[in-house]
């Protein structure tokens, strides 16, 4: 089952593509050490996976790819 908050954020990202304009995403992860070492937060990204935590929570939304996420 998709998480509703990921959904909505995905729906986001598909909504500014359509538009052609850019879109900054807040994501939420579960955190096990909140300061990038354990590396529990991550979320694949179109440069690879970066901490939720470390790298983020603020994301563009074309960058994350969302069929992992959902
Ligand atoms: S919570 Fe440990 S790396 Fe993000």
């Amino acid at each position: 089952m998709a998480d509703r908050a990921v959904s909505e954020r995905h729906g986001l990202s598909v909504i500014s593509k359509e538009f052609k304009c850019s879109a900054q995403i807040s994501l939420e992860e579960h955190m096990g050490c909140g300061i990038g070492a354990c590396m529990g937060c991550v979320v694949r990204t179109s440069s690879g996976y970066k901490r939720v935590c470390k790298d983020g929570p603020v994301f563009l939304s074309d960058e994350i790819i969302w069929e992992e996420k959902e």
